[in-house]
């Protein structure tokens, strides 16, 4: 893998269609989409990538029928006590993101728990996005934005990308450098719009709980084919620069104007 592995954020997709395919139940499914991530999250630190972002649950999967908005998150409260310690002892630091203002007092506790015990871990970093929504996201950075502005801390000029990245539930954290999405569904479900700018997409048909490691080894591979341009032009084609000089010479304005 070349350097620097990329933070790779996943858009865990597809727990109840597999479910389905074995007429099993959905809750069952997302079972099966816990165990998955257990086996991601180890693939992940032993291939050493800094940051691993898993998309949990959406701001819009709240209105799914409530028994399953609470399977799930019932759900999240068992990871974590099933897990946290080994979370602990493997380096992992945790860093939840989401909308919290509506979530129940208990799962606020358990966020501040998890991210309190593994603050000072620094093996990689673990991004949770649960009840995230990245146009919720947007709005309440520009919420805050505004406020600042409002009460002279900051003035229009100072407002930047580099401000807005600051203002966003992400702050701190670089963006992803590789999408993947399973399930065979070709979109983004309202997941890191701001920050998807320059990612690399990888979409696979796989549902989640069929996710392993030889799967995430495919996705990399297919990452490091892939030349990141940032709206420049490849290495390559600027050796090519001179034989265009001519043609660049015949239209540039001076002498199109003539
Ligand atoms: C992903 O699986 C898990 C969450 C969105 C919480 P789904 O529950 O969306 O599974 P499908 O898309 O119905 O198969
Ligand atoms: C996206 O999956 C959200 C998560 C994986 C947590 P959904 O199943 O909610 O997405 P849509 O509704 O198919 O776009
Ligand atoms: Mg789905």
């Amino acid at each position: 893998m070349v350097e620097p592995l990329p933070h790779v954020a996943i858009i865990m997709d597809g727990n109840g269609r597999w479910a389905k395919t074995r007429e099993l139940t959905r809750p069952e499914g997302h079972l099966a989409g816990v165990d998955a991530i257990k086996r991601i999250v180890k693939a992940a630190v032993t291939r050493n990538l800094p940051i691993l972002t898993l998309f949990a649950f959406s701001s819009e999967n709240r209105f799914r029928p409530k028994a399953e908005v609470n399977f799930l998150f019932n759900l999240m409260h068992r990871y974590f006590d099933e897990n946290l310690k080994e979370l602990v002892e493997e380096g992992i630091y945790i860093k939840i993101i989401g909308e919290t203002n509506e979530l129940p007092k208990a799962t606020l506790r358990l966020i501040d728990h998890v991210q309190n015990v593994t603050s000072d871990n620094d093996k990689m970093t673990l991004q949770i996005a649960f009840n995230y929504g990245s146009q919720e996201e947007i709005v309440n950075a520009a919420k805050s934005i505004a406020a600042d502005v409002s009460e002279n801390k900051l003035s229009l000029s100072d407002i930047t990308k580099e401000t807005f990245e600051a203002h966003l539930r992400t702050s701190g954290l670089p963006s992803p450098d590789l999408i993947i999405r399973t399930s065979g569904e070709y979109r983004l479900s309202n997941f890191m719009l701001w920050q998807a700018a320059y990612a690399e997409l990888y979409f696979t048909d796989v549902y989640w709980p069929d996710f392993n490691e030889h799967e995430l080894d495919i996705a990399l591979k297919e990452y490091v084919t892939r030349e990141r341009r940032f709206g420049r032009i490849s290495e390559d084609n600027k050796s090519h620069d001179k034989e265009d000089k001519g043609l660049i010479a015949k239209f540039s304005l001076k002498k199109a104007s003539k």
